[in-house]
């Protein structure tokens, strides 16, 4: 997609706020443990490259990301740590993740029987990553004798496989109820007692994980909507104040008029001015992510909320002004500020959603700006 340069609509991303974040968790976790920031879908929308760069300069050890063209971006950026695709990868590009030295997360003997002669064929070796579905449901080995064939296989094939991880992931981390939290780490203790040689990475840890189940165990934390400061549990759990949001999304009235009584807003009609008001058009939609549903959400204007009236269209959206507004006043979208009105969380939930599908929508159409 083009970015839209020539627009006043911007995102903006505090990467020094995502390296205090990391630096914060890196002081709540245990000495031998190491974090890998997790950056998949263009770092939650924050933006792969300098996100993955601020994380490393912060302490991060590795990445996490979910298809292999972001692995590949983050090697073509210069960064040599350990890249790990959490999620199944196509058998046959086996012999790419192997030329750029991605890890890949494994989660049945299959997979590792397909790629095994391209490997064989080509002389490379893949770093292996198994995967245990504990109780998420979604990929992974679920029984101690299909882990052990897995286990068996890589062992007869050191040429070219290096059991490099194991690791699980937690559906309910994020919950006040812990009971299915702990069968998970139960279910992941149990089918550990088949690995008779744990590989270099063992982990377990989300955000939730880290932020609420300290002593899940591991020593990798794949950390990623709080590396953002966010709640990876919305408002269920109260998060450490120290981790902090890093992006905000900001533009400003393009067009601001007087409407008469009955006048019509938008498509489909949807708002009447019922008496003389202001109307302010501001040049976001659907588009770059600003969704359909915001309609009735407040915006900042000037400082002062404002409702959104009318269907978002797809590149603009107009508001109800309290009084004429300046051509050019800035609106604020979304704010940095965890306690603000416009907040992520606010949004998310006004949205009916989690902050993280609000972050990854952010089209790329909005240009990011970094402040370091
Ligand atoms: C396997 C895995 N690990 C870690 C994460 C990071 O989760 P969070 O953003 O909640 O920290 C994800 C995100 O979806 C994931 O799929």
């Amino acid at each position: 997609m083009v970015v839209g340069l020539h627009r006043k609509a911007y995102i903006k991303v505090d990467l020094d706020v995502i390296r205090q974040n990391i630096k914060y968790e890196l002081t709540r976790m245990e000495k031998n443990q190491e974090l890998f920031a997790v950056v998949k879908a263009n770092a939650y929308g924050h933006g792969l490259v300098p996100v993955a760069k601020a994380a490393k300069q912060a302490g991060a050890t590795g990445f996490c990301v979910a298809v292999i063209d972001e692995g590949v971006a983050l090697r073509e950026a210069g960064l040599t740590e350990t890249i790990l695709v959490l999620g199944v990868t196509p058998s046959e590009d086996a012999p790419y993740l192997a030329e750029y030295e991605l890890s890949t997360a494994v989660g049945d003997l299959e997979y590792l029987q397909q790629v095994y002669p391209l490997l064989k064929q080509s002389g490379q070796k893949l770093r292996v990553h198994l995967a245990l579905d504990t109780g998420m449901g979604r990929i992974g080995f679920r029984d101690q004798a299909s882990l052990l064939e897995a286990l068996n296989f890589l062992q007869e094939h050191t040429k070219q496989f290096e059991f490099e991880g194991i690791f699980t992931h937690f559906s309910t981390a994020d919950a006040k109820d812990t009971t299915y939290y702990e069968q998970q780490l139960a279910r992941f203790e149990e089918l550990m007692e088949v690995v008779e040689k744990r590989p270099r990475y063992v982990h377990v840890a989300n955000s939730a994980a880290a932020v609420w189940h300290k002593d899940c165990g591991g020593n990798v934390v794949r950390f990623g909507i709080t590396m953002y400061g966010l709640n990876p549990s919305g408002t269920e759990l109260v998060l450490p104040n120290e981790f902090q949001p890093a992006l905000s999304f900001e533009s400003e009235l393009v067009a601001v008029k007087r409407l008469a009584p009955g006048d019509g807003v938008g498509y489909g009609k949807t708002y009447t001015a019922k008496e003389h008001e202001w109307l302010g058009t501001v040049p976001v939609g659907y588009a770059d992510g600003w969704l359909r549903r915001m309609q009735g959400y407040h915006v900042l204007v000037g400082g002062e909320l404002c409702e959104i009236v009318g269907r978002v269209c797809m590149d603009q959206f107009m508001v109800k002004l309290p009084h004429e507004f300046p051509l050019k006043t800035k609106v604020t979208l979304l704010s940095s500020e965890k306690d603000a009105p416009q907040s992520l969380q606010n949004a998310a939930a006004y949205a009916d959603t989690i902050t993280y599908e609000i972050l990854c929508g952010l089209s790329e159409r909005v240009p990011r700006y970094y402040q370091n």
